[in-house]
């Protein structure tokens, strides 16, 4: 992909999978934009991506702040313009089972995972389309959008749902512009998204968080070790950019528990029963978010 001469605005862009499309942005030759809420994280982004050769910008941003959001977008149009790139990519992850989760975890995860990403896109993709000249918006989204993890992180799920049913919205919307638009659904990518709970949205109380004990935190975090690098999570997300997919699925390893998701609709549609197997294996994957072996 030729990118030189475009410019990309990453909210995120300070860690894992956020940072690695700002490697791969600015590999294509691309300026890459930087927003992020943790102030120390972007500036030592900025400087590695500079010390590859990057144009780079930087912007202080919770992306749950509207006001915050606005003067960053001004910024950015009185300096770069629209970008050609958008990735609403910041997001936070959090084990909120549904019926424990508190009033501020649900505040917390709608408001930066959906809110944030509604905010981009209202202010970002008009001066797109404005500009007229094409571009991509791409959406970070998650396997837990194509699932869902029963009794674990079902909250961050019903985030990553919105994320996907949006996407699907305005990747038809706006395909007469020349802008195409992806979401992104990982499985599980070694970043430091189990430690989600460093970065508080403004307004919401981090003492009425539900807490992680230990014992989750580790084996959460274990899980996520194990899991893709977040630069081969950006190196697959611009082979389907390129291939023009909508959905951008960098863990094939899902395909048979997304089959059985897809199976029990089916089968409610055309009154065949769900039968046990099926069920087990649906809500085994949904707990653990291992793919079905
Ligand atoms: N890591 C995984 O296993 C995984 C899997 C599927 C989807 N995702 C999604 O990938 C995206 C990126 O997460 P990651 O895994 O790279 O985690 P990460 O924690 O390494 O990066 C997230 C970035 O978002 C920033 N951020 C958090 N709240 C913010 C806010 N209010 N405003 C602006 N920036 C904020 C953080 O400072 C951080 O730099 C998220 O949307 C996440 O839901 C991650």
């Amino acid at each position: 992909m030729e990118l030189t001469g475009k410019t990309a605005f990453i909210t995120g862009g300070a860690s894992g999978i956020g940072l690695a499309f700002a490697r791969q942005c600015a590999g294509y030759g691309a300026t890459v934009l930087l927003a992020d809420i943790e102030d120390a994280a972007l500036q030592a982004a900025a400087s590695g991506l500079r010390d590859m050769g990057a144009k780079v910008g930087t912007y202080r941003l919770d992306v749950s702040d509207r006001v915050n959001y606005e003067a960053v977008v001004d910024a950015v149009i009185v300096e770069y313009g629209a970008p050609y790139l958008l990735f609403n990519n910041a997001g936070v992850a959090w084990k909120a089972p549904a019926s424990i989760a508190t009033p501020s975890d649900w505040e917390w995860l709608v408001k930066v995972n959906i809110l944030g990403l509604g905010y981009g896109i209202s202010l970002i993709v008009p001066k797109m389309v404005d500009a007229g000249v094409g571009g991509y918006v791409v959406n970070t989204g998650s396997i837990s959008g194509l699932l869902t993890p029963v009794g674990t992180a079902s909250v961050y799920a019903m985030t990553k749902h919105a994320v996907v049913a949006i996407s699907e919205a305005l990747a038809h919307e706006l395909r007469g512009c020349g802008i195409h638009v992806a979401v992104v659904c990982p499985g599980q990518v070694a970043t430091n998204i189990i430690n989600s709970d460093r970065n508080l949205a403004s307004g919401v109380a981090g003492a009425s968080i539900s807490q992680a004990g230990p014992e989750e935190r580790a084996f959460s975090s274990s899980m996520v070790a194990r899991g893709l690098s977040p630069d081969e999570v950006a190196i697959r997300t611009f082979k389907a950019l390129e291939e023009r997919r909508t959905y951008v699925i960098t863990h094939p390893e899902y395909k048979d528990d997304i089959i059985v998701r897809h199976r029990q609709i089916e089968n409610a549609i055309t009154g065949a029963p769900e039968t046990d197997v099926d069920l087990l294996a649906l809500v085994k994957s949904m707990i653990t978010l291992e793919p079905l072996t």
